[in-house]
């Protein structure tokens, strides 16, 4: 069985990630594009021999070669397709942030209960394949109990306009990278956050966004680990992404940038890289960030009914600790979650 996808987005994180992952899964061919553009759909769908393309979600809901919409929008596309997906009978995957609000995520899956459909929370954390590693070192005892777990997610600027409107991105910061933190967090403990505070500012664009553009996160999780996040849209320079995770035997760093982790001899050469030593091999960033496994799962998931580990759900426990944070940032006090 091959499912039928349609991608909602062309931008970005559609044309570099979710596109050229299902092209690699042998389980699932992209059937349509949707984006807000006509020619930003053609343009993505002509590159990977997708057959149809357009600017109207219903009428691709209405295709029956239509299986699964893969929501890869900003943030105010995501509660109003995935609502739509569901009452058509369609599966979905709705990428990071589940939605602006809380409310937004419950009406999700309120939707998706009533029809009967899944969806999917694209949560690429947890499936990073070091994350992966980490997470069976973890599980086999290496470093002893976990009992404090760190996040660093940042970036100089967001790439695209939207991020800075929070009438269409839903927040700053805290929503659109904290999300990421917050979930490598919470993979880690293996237990419900009870409560957040959180501290930020608006330090290098405040011109541009009322949005947060910096966010430090003190997180407490039932089991009592303590959980620090660090999340901007301020770093000046160059992005960082890294993870630590301390127990009473060991820790483990998670450098996700720094990537030399094989080496490859080749007489030919081919598609993938040039003849001779490749050092580093050209790693495709859906394949180092975990969106092919991620994808692969949510195919294999729909395809055996298996329950997933990123299932809607974990997108709402996640919104209800950013919009507990978002309530610390002007409280000025731990809040519970
Ligand atoms: N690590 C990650 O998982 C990660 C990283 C970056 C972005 N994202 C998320 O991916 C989503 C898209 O971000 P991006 O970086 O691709 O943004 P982008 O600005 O590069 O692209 C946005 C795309 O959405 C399309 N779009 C806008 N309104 C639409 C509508 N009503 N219907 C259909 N398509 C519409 C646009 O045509 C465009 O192709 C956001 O939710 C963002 O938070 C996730």
């Amino acid at each position: 069985m091959t499912l039928g996808i349609c991608v909602v987005g062309a931008g970005f994180w559609a044309s570099q990630m979710h596109v050229p992952a299902f092209d690699r899964i042998p389980g699932a061919r992209v059937v349509r594009i949707v984006a807000a553009t006509q020619d930003s759909a053609r343009a993505l769908a002509e590159r990977h021999s997708v057959p149809a393309w357009g600017t109207d979600l219903a009428e691709a809901l209405s295709d029956p070669d239509v299986d699964v919409v893969d929501v890869v929008a900003p943030p105010d596309v995501h509660r109003d397709a995935v609502v739509a997906a569901a009452a058509a009978g369609k599966h979905a995957i709705c990428i990071k942030p589940l939605g602006r609000t809380v409310a937004e995520g419950e009406e999700m899956l309120a939707a998706v209960a009533a029809a009967g459909t899944r969806l999917f929370y694209a949560e690429n954390v947890p499936f990073i394949p070091a994350v992966q590693e980490a997470k069976r070192l973890v599980d086999a005892g290496h470093i002893g109990r976990v009992f404090r777990v760190k996040a660093n997610e940042g970036i100089g600027h967001p790439h695209s306009a939207w991020f800075l409107d929070p009438a269409r991105s839903g927040g700053g910061a805290i929503l659109d990278m904290a999300v990421h933190s917050l979930e490598f967090c919470r993979y880690f403990a293996e237990s419900p956050v009870t409560s957040v505070y959180a501290d930020g500012g608006t330090f290098l664009w405040a011109d541009e966004t009322d949005a947060e553009d910096t966010a430090v996160l003190t997180v407490r999780f039932e089991n009592g680990v303590l959980g620090q996040c660090e999340d901007s849209w301020s770093l000046v320079g160059a992005m960082d992404s890294r993870f630590e995770v301390f127990g009473t035997g060991g820790r483990i760093l998670i450098d996700n940038l720094h990537r030399q982790p094989i080496q490859v001899i080749s007489t030919a050469g081919s598609a993938a890289a040039p003849a001779g030593w490749s050092y580093p091999m050209p790693i495709a960033g859906m394949v180092a960030d975990g969106h092919l496994d991620m994808l692969t799962h949510f195919v294999e998931c729909i395809t055996t009914g298996a329950v997933s580990r990123s299932e809607g759900q974990v997108g709402l426990d996640v919104l209800q600790v950013v919009s507990a944070a978002t309530t610390s940032m002007t409280s000025g006090k731990r809040e519970d979650v």
